[in-house]
C-alpha cells in the first residue's frame, strides 16, 4: 500500500518537475524555484524556496545536515525577513547517525538582567499588550547566532564561513523580491514604518512594500553576517553589534545590556522522547511545552484504536480534542524554564498518568475546560515562526523550529546593523490567568525573572523506528504548533499517509482555553455537526493550522513536503 502512494507521489514529482540547477546558475536569480517531493543525496525543506536551495548546496559541497541547517538558518534570516532571523531564538534536534544519538539544543531568548515579573503591568496593574508585544521591552536577549554557530562548530564539518556564505552573498549581492514576500510585507508595512531603520530597510522610499520582482539588497545585514562569520559569532554577542543592539535599545528604551549579551547561553538539553505504537518520538524539553505534550497526547491517544475510527471522524476528532484540553490545562500550570522551576517532564509523560486522563474522558460528549483543573492528577514530583528540516545521506537529521514571535517581530530593527529583534517577552506570563498573543494563560511557572527563558510551544520533532530516523517535522503557529505536529504524527502513524497526505489532511485544534474547537474548512460539516452535538463548540478558522515542513526517507530516497497551502517553500535535493 505505501508502495504504491510512493510510486503515486513518484509520478507526480516527474510532473513537477525538476532538474537540479546547475554550477554556473547564480542563486540570486528570480524564478530559481522549485518543489520536488523526491530528491536524492539528501534534502532540505523549508518555508522559503532561495534558502532550501542554499541548504541544497551545501549538502552537494559535501556539508553534513548540520551544515546546510546552518546555511539554511542564515540564509532565512535574509531571504524570510518575517521569520528567518538572527534577533530570536529556537531550538533545534539533532538526530547522529553514528553516535545513534538525538540530541536538542536551546537556543531560545533569555530575559534581560533587569527584567521583573512586573514588566508588562501598567499602573493600575494591568497587563499592557502594547508593551509586551510592540516596545523594546518586548525584546528577549537574541539565541540565534549562538545555537547556528555551536551546532555548525560541534557537529557540523564545513567551516562556519563556509555554509555563511550563501546567506551573505543573498544580502549583499541581492534577490528578486517574489509574490510570498511582497504579499507579507504589504501586511506589516503600519508595523515596519513605525521604526526608522525597519522602515528603511524592509519598505521602498515612498513607504511601500517594495513590488515583486524588484532586486533587494541588504548591505547592512550582509556587513552584520560578515563580522558573525569572521568571529565565530563572537561580534554579536561581544562586538560591534552588540554595541549596535544596545544603541538601538538606548534609543527605544529596550533592557538589553552589553552584559546581557555576553551572558547568553545555548543549552544542549536531552530531548524529551516517548513511544507511540513502535515508534520513538523525540522532540524538545522545556523551555518549550512542544515536546512534553506531543509525547502526553499521544499516549493518552495510544490507548484507543484510531485507524478503526477513521482519519477526522468525530469519534477521532473528539477524542484528539479531549486529549488536547487535558494537555494544555497542563501546560498552563507546570510548564516554564527548567533552570528555574521545576517541570514534571516524567510525571506528564508517564504513561501511566496518561491512562488516568484517558480514563476521564467519555467517548461520547465533550468535557467542559472548566471541569478540567490542570494536573488533577498529575503524580506529586513534578505569528511567524518557522520550521526546516535537513537529512542527508549519513542519516544525520535536523529538525529546527527557530522565530521571532510575531512575523516581523515587534517590528524594531537595529539601526546599522540591519535585521529585526524579537518580541517573545509576550511568551512569559505577564500577569497569572491574563493571556498571551496565542490566548494561553500561564502562572508562576512561566513568571518573568531576569535570565529566565520564556516557555515556547515549538515543538521540533524527529520520529525513530528501530533507532532509524523516519520523519522529521515541525510547524510555526503559536499554540497550535504542537497540536499540527501532533496531526502529522498521527496521519503518519496511524493512518499510513504519505507526507503529501499528511501535510494535506485539515486539522485541528484545541487549547483548553477558551474552550473551543478550531477546525480548518476541509473538516466535514456532517462531522462538524456531530462534533457540536457532543457539546464541542466549534470555530471554523479562516487559516490553516500550522504551516509544517515535513522529510522523510526510503532507502535512498528523500521525500519533502513544505506545506503546499502556503506559497514560497520548496523541498530541495543535491540531486
Ligand atoms: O515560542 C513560541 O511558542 C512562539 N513564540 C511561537 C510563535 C509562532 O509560532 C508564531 N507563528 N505563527
Amino acid at each position: 500500500m505505501r508502495h504504491m502512494r510512493f510510486r503515486a507521489c513518484f509520478i507526480v514529482a516527474i510532473m513537477v518537475a525538476v532538474t537540479a540547477r546547475g554550477e554556473d546558475q547564480p542563486i540570486i536569480q528570480y524564478g530559481d524555484r522549485f518543489h520536488p517531493q523526491i530528491g536524492y543525496g539528501g534534502m532540505v525543506v523549508s518555508q522559503e524556496a532561495l534558502a532550501s536551495q542554499v541548504g541544497a548546496d551545501i549538502l552537494a559541497q559535501g556539508g553534513n545536515a548540520v551544515d546546510a541547517a546552518v546555511a539554511t538558518g542564515f540564509a532565512l534570516a535574509v531571504t524570510l525577513p518575517q521569520a528567518g532571523n538572527i534577533g530570536g531564538g529556537g531550538f533545534m534536534m539533532i538526530h547522529l547517525a553514528e553516535a545513534g544519538r538525538t540530541l536538542a539544543l536551546d537556543y531560545r531568548e533569555m530575559a534581560p538582567g533587569a527584567a521583573h515579573r512586573d514588566l508588562f503591568l501598567d499602573d493600575q496593574g494591568r497587563a499592557d499588550p502594547q508593551k509586551s508585544r510592540f516596545s523594546a521591552l518586548s525584546s528577549g536577549v537574541p539565541g540565534t547566532v549562538a545555537g547556528l554557530v555551536h551546532a555548525q562548530h560541534k557537529y557540523g564539518r564545513l567551516g562556519l564561513e563556509a555554509v555563511m556564505a550563501p546567506a551573505i552573498r543573498l544580502a549583499e549581492e541581492g534577490f528578486r523580491v517574489d509574490f510570498p514576500l511582497y504579499w507579507s510585507l504589504k501586511r506589516a508595512r503600519e508595523r515596519l514604518s513605525r521604526h526608522p531603520a525597519a522602515r528603511e530597510y524592509f519598505l521602498a522610499a515612498d513607504g511601500s512594500a517594495p513590488e515583486t520582482g524588484t532586486l533587494w539588497r541588504q548591505p547592512d545585514l550582509a556587513r552584520t553576517l560578515k563580522r558573525i562569520a569572521g568571529t565565530a559569532g563572537r561580534d554579536f554577542y561581544e562586538g560591534e553589534t552588540a554595541r549596535l543592539i544596545v544603541e538601538e535599545m538606548s534609543r527605544q528604551g529596550g533592557l538589553i545590556t552589553l552584559q546581557d549579551l555576553k551572558n547568553y547561553q545555548v543549552f544542549e538539553r536531552h530531548p524529551v522522547s516517548g513511544t507511540y505504537r513502535g515508534y520513538e518520538v523525540v522532540s524538545m524539553p522545556p523551555p518549550s511545552s512542544g515536546g512534553v505534550h506531543l509525547v502526553q497526547m499521544l499516549n493518552i491517544l495510544e490507548g484507543w484504536d484510531l485507524a478503526s475510527l477513521g482519519h477526522n471522524s468525530a469519534a477521532y476528532l473528539h477524542r484528539l480534542v479531549e486529549a488536547m484540553r487535558r494537555a494544555y490545562a497542563d501546560r498552563s500550570q507546570y510548564l516554564g524554564d527548567p533552570d528555574f522551576v521545576d517541570v514534571p517532564v516524567m510525571a506528564l509523560t508517564d504513561k501511566s498518568y496518561a491512562a488516568t486522563l484517558r480514563r476521564h474522558i467519555s467517548l461520547d460528549k465533550a468535557t467542559p475546560s472548566s471541569e478540567v483543573a490542570p494536573g488533577l492528577a498529575v503524580p506529586k514530583e513534578g505569528r511567524q515562526t518557522t520550521h526546516f528540516a535537513t537529512w542527508d545521506e549519513d542519516g544525520n537529521v535536523v529538525s529546527n523550529t527557530y522565530t521571532l514571535n510575531f512575523s516581523y517581530g515587534n517590528g524594531i530593527a537595529v539601526s546599522g546593523a540591519g535585521f529585526l529583534l524579537n518580541n517573545e517577552m509576550d511568551d512569559f506570563s505577564a500577569k497569572p490567568g491574563v493571556p498571551n498573543a496565542y490566548g494561553l494563560i500561564g502562572a508562576e511557572a512561566n513568571a518573568i525573572e531576569p535570565r529566565k527563558r520564556p516557555l515556547s510551544s515549538m515543538t521540533p520533532a524527529i520520529v525513530l523506528k528501530d533507532g532509524q530516523p523516519v520523519l522529521a517535522t515541525g510547524s510555526p503557529g503559536g499554540s497550535r504548533i504542537i497540536t499540527a505536529v501532533l496531526q502529522m504524527v498521527l496521519n503518519h502513524i496511524d493512518f499510513d499517509m504519505n507526507l503529501a497526505e499528511a501535510t494535506a489532511a485539515p486539522r485541528v485544534h484545541h487549547q483548553w482555553l477558551p474552550d473551543e474547537v478550531s477546525v480548518e474548512k476541509g473538516i466535514s460539516p456532517d462531522t462538524v455537526k456531530l462534533l457540536e452535538a457532543m457539546g464541542h463548540k466549534v470555530e471554523i478558522t479562516p487559516w490553516v493550522i500550522g504551516r509544517t515542513q515535513s522529510l522523510s526517507r526510503e532507502d535512498d530516497v528523500f521525500l519533502g513536503v513544505t506545506d503546499f497551502r502556503w506559497p514560497g517553500g520548496a523541498a530541495v535535493s543535491p540531486r
